[in-house]
């Protein structure tokens, strides 16, 4: 008998590389099943997460952004993803703006995690934001990504309190702990197709 198909991810990264290296565990673990990493891109040569990738004998890919034009390096990123055969897109702290042209490329095969409960702090530093900004709730959400900023159908969302001594560094070590968990769960239920999405609502079936 022929093992089935294992649907191919293709994940994006432009630092640290922790929820990359947390979903290759998962994947490892038999945590997370059904996939296979098919290819690491980042838009960052000396991206820790990248070496990470190299290390564990996966297949890696520098799209450098610097000064290249949107258009043009995403031009490039969708051509690596189709060589690569990815069926689902995974951005892993992959700190670039889509263009339309790559998120209609991939439509609905995009996911993003990002450290807030979306839609209160979007963009940049979004755990500094919520300690500012006295939010006694914070945590982080997976969602596909559609063609406004950290906006797409919510597949999952992760909360935890708000620590009185909590610092920004603080705040995003726990919040952090909560994306390892959330990211592998979110691709799953992605992967398994047992959902529908109604109008913003992600619907599990
Ligand atoms: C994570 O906290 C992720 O949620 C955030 O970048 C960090 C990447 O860490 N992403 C965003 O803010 C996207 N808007 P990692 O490189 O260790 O996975």
């Amino acid at each position: 008998m022929t093992a089935p198909l294992k649907q191919r991810l293709g994940v994006l990264l432009s630092g640290r590389g922790s929820n990359f290296l947390n979903i290759a565990d998962a994947i490892e673990t038999g945590r997370l099943t059904g996939c296979e990493i098919a290819c690491v891109i980042s838009n960052i040569a000396d991206a820790p997460g990248l070496q990470a990738a190299h290390d564990r004998d996966l297949t890696t890919e520098t799209i450098v952004s610097k000064g290249v034009p949107r258009a043009e390096h995403d031009a490039k990123m969708v051509a690596a993803l189709q060589q690569h055969g990815i069926d689902l897109v995974i951005l892993a702290g992959y700190m670039r703006v889509l263009s339309p042209e790559f998120i209609r490329a991939f439509p609905d095969r995009i996911l993003n995690i990002h450290p807030s409960l979306l839609p209160s702090f979007p963009g940049l530093h979004a755990q500094a934001q919520a300690l500012e900004y006295g939010a006694t709730i914070a945590g982080c959400t997976v969602h596909f990504v559609d063609e406004a900023v950290d906006h797409g159908v919510i597949v999952l969302q992760r909360a935890i309190p708000v620590l009185d001594g909590d610092t920004a560094e603080t705040l995003s070590t726990r919040i952090l702990a909560e994306e390892h968990i959330a990211y592998p769960d979110a691709i799953q239920r992605v992967l398994s197709g047992r959902y529908a999405v109604q109008g913003r609502r992600y619907i599990a079936r």
